[in-house]
């Protein structure tokens, strides 16, 4: 050993935040602890199921150490039939379902917003949280017909088992979604991600998977399942993940004037070219992904490279079962004097992104679905990279 050299500890490369958690040294990280973090573009597309080690992670606390074979799951509320089941009881009473389902968190594309006026305490993502997994595990609605909902459920509240601290209280993240949605085929209580056993960063032992809602409804750690009149009264119900109008501010807002938020707009994001890349001269390929909400379908996804004054359809990849993004890619040309590239996408209920961040500001900076746009850098017949 090197004289003067006491410890060879600091000499170890510093590990990626998210390499405890089995995550991908490449990920954007946005927080280390809790970790907050996903897949660059370059990555995010990269294939159609996402890796469990790309597929992006969104925690307001610490990871909740749990013991599988203590873990219980209580059902409860407006019920016939209160339950209480370890992860066994739920495999051997209920048939195994399985959804290949794409989550979206509510704050994707923040960073726009934040952009337009400032979103104050808030994680400024990108377009990385957004990933496509194959989740296995129970229907949710198999046990709550097995708890036997009473006629005055309306809701599905959902608690799971970490701490998070706000407003002076600790508590579980908590949320909730209408008895309906509850009640359809494709909402999982998932024990398995990938093919392996939930990883616990992702919520294992035991997650709800609501797909087409935001990512926020899909609370991990689940310990209680409540049947209710009422949606949930947790924050993150009741006073985080609702639209805000433009208006109001983080001080004068009042959780009266916003709305919870349910399903996801639709939406899409250009993964190529990146930000400042070279293009052209001539038509320039673009690849992106694009999501519809509530299980409506992306049924057409257009580019433009002169602002939008016309667009030109870019051909669509597979659609997995219905709850999943579709690929998309095409070729544009940009207009001599333009820079920016433009994507937007169109679902089955034929509704279509609006054109600005600016034009859907909110000072939680949620829900940004406007027209995906990258400023790249054109180049003239002639010119050359150099080096
Ligand atoms: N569930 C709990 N218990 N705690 C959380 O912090 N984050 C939610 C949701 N479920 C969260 C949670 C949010 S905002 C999102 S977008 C998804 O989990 C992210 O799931 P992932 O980390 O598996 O990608």
């Amino acid at each position: 050993m090197a004289e003067g050299r006491a410890t060879t500890v600091t000499d170890e490369p510093a590990a990626a935040p998210g390499a405890a958690a089995g995550k991908h040294p490449a990920l954007l990280v946005r927080e280390a602890e809790p970790l907050n973090a996903g897949p660059p573009p370059e990555l995010q597309r990269a294939a159609f199921v996402t890796p469990t080690e790309l597929f992006f992670v969104r925690n307001h606390a610490p990871v909740p150490r749990l013991d599988p074979d203590a873990f219980r799951l209580a059902v409860r509320g407006l019920v016939e039939r209160s339950l209480e089941l370890s992860l066994a009881e739920l495999g051997e009473r209920f048939p195994r379902a399985e959804v290949t389902a794409t989550l979206q968190c509510a704050g994707q594309r923040r960073d726009e917003l934040a952009a337009v006026r400032p979103v104050p305490g808030e994680l400024p993502w990108g377009a990385e949280p957004v990933s496509n997994a194959c989740w296995a595990g129970v229907r949710l609605a198999d046990v709550l017909t097995a708890a036997g909902p009473e006629p005055g459920a309306r809701h599905a509240v959902f608690r799971g088992l970490d701490e998070v601290e706000r407003e002076g209280r600790r508590f579980g993240f908590g949320g909730s979604v209408p008895l309906a949605k509850a009640l359809s085929p494709e909402v999982l209580l998932a024990t398995e991600m990938n093919g392996e056993p939930l990883p616990p960063v992702h919520g294992g032992p035991l997650r709800v998977v609501v797909p087409g809602y935001i990512g926020a409804r899909s609370v991990k750690w689940l310990a209680e399942i409540e049947l209710s009149s009422r949606s949930s009264d947790n924050y993150f119900q009741a006073k985080a993940y609702r639209l805000y109008p433009s208006h109001v501010s983080k001080e004068t807002a009042d959780p009266a004037q916003a709305f919870e938020l349910g399903e996801l707009a639709v939406t899409s994001t250009i993964t190529s070219p990146r930000a400042g890349e070279a293009v052209g001269p001539g038509p320039v390929r673009v690849e992106g992904i694009a999501l519809a909400g509530g299980g409506r379908r992306v049924e057409r996804v257009e580019l433009s490279g002169d602002g939008g004054a016309t667009w030109t359809p870019a051909g669509l990849g597979a659609e997995g079962d219905g709850w999943t993004w579709r690929f998309f890619a095409g070729e544009v040309a940009l207009v001599p004097g333009r820079d920016e590239i433009a994507a937007r996408a169109w679902d089955s209920a034929a509704q279509t992104q609006p054109e600005s961040a600016a034009a859907v500001w909110n000072h939680k900076g949620y829900m940004n679905s406007s027209w995906a746009r990258v400023r790249v850098r054109p180049q003239r017949p002639g010119e050359r990279e150099v080096g």
